[in-house]
């Protein structure tokens, strides 16, 4: 299979090494998303128990011409992240005066097909690709037009997948590589009943169970490793005190997996920490951002599951 993040593998041999070498083993969980992993989180948007998708749509949906209103006109929106979702086709229907779209996305590849798309749909708008990381620093492209306001559109709750010093670098330095006046709409998934969290990463059908074993198949692909995946079981609970739903792969048995050159042993019942997502309160994720932003408008949807969120840079 090809790998849609183009992944550097000596780089992943590096991270995947140091990581099973920890007491407590862990992998970073951007190795879930090589083609079948991106193909399996598309399904898990769409699963009856993941609320955070439908209600992010919702409130997009019900909100959309305050939400126009307040992006403006003649904008350069900058989307984190894959650009082929409904809810950007959605923002650039919507947004009637978007003069450019800037999605900014690791896979080069994907990025490509995306915007080609988008192009021959939306031939009004300038749509200029940015390939990059965007966890790290990263240039973006100079616009011909000084006026343009920069909106940041970083949906899905990914920023809960950073830990809060991770979220707090990365956006420090969106801050510095922005406008004085740019402003950020932001999907963050809220605290709530500890069964309605634990269902969204338990899904009946075992999907998200696939999805996190896949990290290792991938990891078996790039590194020529021996993972045997079905001797991993998926554990998804929600850690209250830590505030964050983790997902672990648990070793069946007693057992070695050989990765590049080296041997890693584990026992039965030791578990690999392969994600975090951190569910936040409207007070603590105002607290994550004040460094850098304030918060000037809150969304939720009905049951006040998910929020949508504008910020301005202070
Ligand atoms: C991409 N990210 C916001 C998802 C989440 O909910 O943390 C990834 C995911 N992990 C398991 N299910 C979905």
């Amino acid at each position: 299979m090809e790998d849609l993040s183009t992944v550097d593998a000596s780089l992943m041999k590096q991270e995947v090494l140091e990581g099973l070498t920890k007491p407590q083993k862990q992998l970073p969980s951007k190795y879930f998303y090589d083609e079948r992993g991106s193909d399996l989180f598309e399904q898990i948007t769409r699963l009856d128990e993941y609320y955070l998708t439908d209600c992010e749509k919702e409130i997009l949906q019900s909100n959309i011409s305050e939400i126009s209103d307040r992006i403006g006109s003649d904008v350069m929106l900058i989307e984190l992240g894959s650009g082929s979702s409904y809810k950007t086709r959605y923002l650039l229907e919507e947004l009637l005066d978007l003069s450019t779209y800037i999605p900014v996305d690791i896979s080069e590849e994907f990025l490509l097909k995306t915007v080609n798309q988008l192009r021959m749909e939306y031939p009004k708008i300038s749509i200029i690709p940015v390939f990059a990381d965007y966890t790290s620093s990263f240039a973006l492209p100079v616009s011909g037009n000084q006026h343009q306001k920069q909106i940041v559109f970083f949906p899905g709750s990914t920023i809960g997948n950073f830990n809060p010093s991770e979220s707090r670098a990365f956006l420090q330095n969106i801050a510095e590589i922005t406008a004085d006046d740019s402003e950020m709409l932001i999907g963050v998934d809220l605290k709530k009943d500890t069964d309605v969290l634990e269902a969204a990463y338990n899904d009946q059908q075992g999907i998200t169970a696939q999805f996190n074993k896949n990290m290792l198949r991938h990891i078996n692909h790039v590194l020529d490793a021996d993972f045997e995946v079905e001797k991993f079981d998926h554990n998804a609970f929600y850690n209250e005190e830590a505030g964050r739903i983790e997902m672990h792969l648990v070793s069946s048995q007693k057992q070695t997996v050989n990765v590049s050159d080296q041997e890693i042993a584990f026992a039965e019942g030791e578990s690999i920490h392969t994600e975090n997502s951190y569910k936040y309160s409207l007070e603590e994720f105002e607290e994550l951002v004040g460094d850098w932003y304030s918060v000037e408008k809150v969304w939720t949807d009905e049951k006040d599951y998910f929020s949508l969120q504008y910020l301005k840079k202070k």
